[in-house]
């Protein structure tokens, strides 16, 4: 008997463990993650503790309060003399005023200014603000990196996928890209390029501003605006719907190899081509860098009509993910351990070991949110969402989580990626 119960219990432990290695469940807009491992990572991956946390996909997870409420807006100007405002993400546990930011990777300080590093073959740096912005304007003055296939970001993305960006491509320094995604939808026909003034983005500063209004969105260089989008231009007639940027954002900064050679050709290909491991900068440094100076948060009032129930976080109350369905509440932002989950915040309060550095964190794929030539979004559910597969991968490199190997993922983003690259190369 005693041997028969062990044989089981060694049985569902190896059945456990093929389970870790092989993969956790998966999530998409239409279909959602089982109660046990309530909430959607931002990489589409169910799980507890930092999977509930910034990036939780409610959309996509078990019910709309599995992910924790978002942290609301703080208007702020973020100056560079410590690092201890900034936890790394297998820390964070969800306590905005300890920590304004999370993050994966190799950050640095450099004369009072924040460096994000890529070492060599490493997927370099996402830093992510961990308050949303819900209508604001962010700026920030930064210096690319360069080099063929390194891309530096500096964008607005919220939970269920909604994005504004401005993107550096490390081989292209006379021009910042511009981008935009409601919910995740691809459309090639959102992203623009603009010049920028001055020997190249590398050398100068520059201020970049995002300013994100309820109507319209503009982003400017150097005070003069360069690109503006109407919300009125987003009007989709076929589903009577604006398909405009209107959830609550993050702010996240990134550094990242989408020019590294397993990734999708249509990614390497927008990224200016392979990345050069033993390039320059990485003979001098050891590592591709991008430099931020200051960075500032203007909060915007939420729009007219917004329930209000209190001023600590921003709740879904619709899995249509529009401004509409957002509500600001007083629920808490924190969870008790690495296990807890918005369904119950106090899980493992007692237990010391499981609130410790070691819980499992989502692998940060997609430092920069929807990635061009490498994402397939398949439009699968009544609200018009979609799933979004990213074709590379950017994780901490202390995560010993049970995810799916890097590899595996990249596969699988880079056959969906593949084909989309194909599409496109076809529609041109
Ligand atoms: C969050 O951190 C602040 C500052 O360290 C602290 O005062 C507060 O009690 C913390 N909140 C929770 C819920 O842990
Ligand atoms: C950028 O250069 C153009 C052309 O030289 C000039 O007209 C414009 O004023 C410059 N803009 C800024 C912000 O310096
Ligand atoms: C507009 O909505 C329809 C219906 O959901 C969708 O098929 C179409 O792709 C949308 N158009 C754009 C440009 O996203
Ligand atoms: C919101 O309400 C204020 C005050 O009533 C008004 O001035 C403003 O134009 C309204 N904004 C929008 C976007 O309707
Ligand atoms: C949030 O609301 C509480 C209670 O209404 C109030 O005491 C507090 O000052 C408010 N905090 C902020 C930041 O507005
Ligand atoms: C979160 O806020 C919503 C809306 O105010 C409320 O119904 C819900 O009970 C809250 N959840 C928690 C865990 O406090
Ligand atoms: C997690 O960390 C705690 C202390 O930090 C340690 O006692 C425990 O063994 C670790 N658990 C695992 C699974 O590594």
């Amino acid at each position: 008997m005693v041997r028969y119960t062990s044989s089981i219990l060694l049985a569902s432990l190896a059945a456990t463990s093929v389970w870790a290695a092989s993969s956790p469940p998966s999530c998409s807009t239409s279909s959602q993650c089982p109660e046990e491992y309530p909430c959607c990572s931002q990489y589409g991956q169910c799980g507890t503790g930092a999977y509930c946390l910034g990036g939780c996909d409610p959309i996509s997870s078990y019910s709309l309060d599995s992910c924790v409420g978002e942290p609301v807006c703080q208007s702020k100007t973020y100056k560079w003399d410590s690092l201890d405002s900034a936890a790394l993400n297998t820390k964070y546990l969800g306590n905005a005023s300890e920590y304004d930011w999370v993050y994966s990777g190799y950050p640095k300080l450099d004369d009072g200014n924040l460096l994000l590093t890529m070492p060599k073959n490493t997927v370099g740096t996402l830093f992510a603000n961990n308050h949303y912005v819900w209508y604001g304007k962010i700026s920030g003055k930064v210096k690319s990196s360069r080099g063929a296939g390194v891309v530096t970001a500096f964008i607005l993305l919220s939970d269920v996928k909604d994005e504004i960006d401005f993107e550096w491509i490390g081989a292209d320094l006379a021009n910042v890209q511009t981008n935009y995604y409601w919910q995740g939808v691809l459309n090639y026909n959102n992203g623009d390029k603009d010049a920028v003034n001055g020997s190249d983005t590398f050398d100068d500063w520059h201020e970049y501003e995002i300013d994100w209004k309820e109507d319209a969105i503009t982003w400017s260089v150097d005070g003069q605006v360069k690109r503006t989008l109407t919300k009125e231009s987003t009007w989709n007639e076929t589903a009577k719907r604006y398909q405009y940027p209107q959830s609550p954002s993050r702010m996240q900064l990134s550094l990242w190899p989408a020019g590294q050679a397993s990734n999708a050709p249509g990614t390497i290909e927008w990224a200016g081509g392979e990345i050069d491991w033993d390039s320059q900068d990485i003979k001098d440094k050891g590592y591709y860098y991008a430099t931020f100076s200051d960075i500032t948060v203007e909060c915007y009032d939420a729009p007219n009509g917004t329930v209000s129930n209190g001023n600590k976080s921003y709740m879904f109350t619709n899995k249509d993910g529009l401004q509409q369905s957002v509500q600001i509440t007083n629920n808490d932002t924190v969870l008790a351990s690495f296990g807890a989950t918005g369904l119950d915040m106090d899980l493992g309060a007692s237990d010391s070991s499981s609130s410790g550095t070691n819980g499992t964190v989502p692998e940060n794929q997609g430092g920069s949110g929807n990635v061009p030539g490498s994402s397939s979004s398949s439009s699968s559910t009544t609200s018009g969402s979609s799933s979004t597969s990213s074709g590379f991968s950017q994780g901490s490199s202390t995560d010993t989580s049970g995810a799916p190997s890097q590899n595996e993922r990249v596969m699988r983003g880079s056959f969906f990626a593949a084909l989309v690259a194909v599409v496109v190369l076809v529609a041109l």
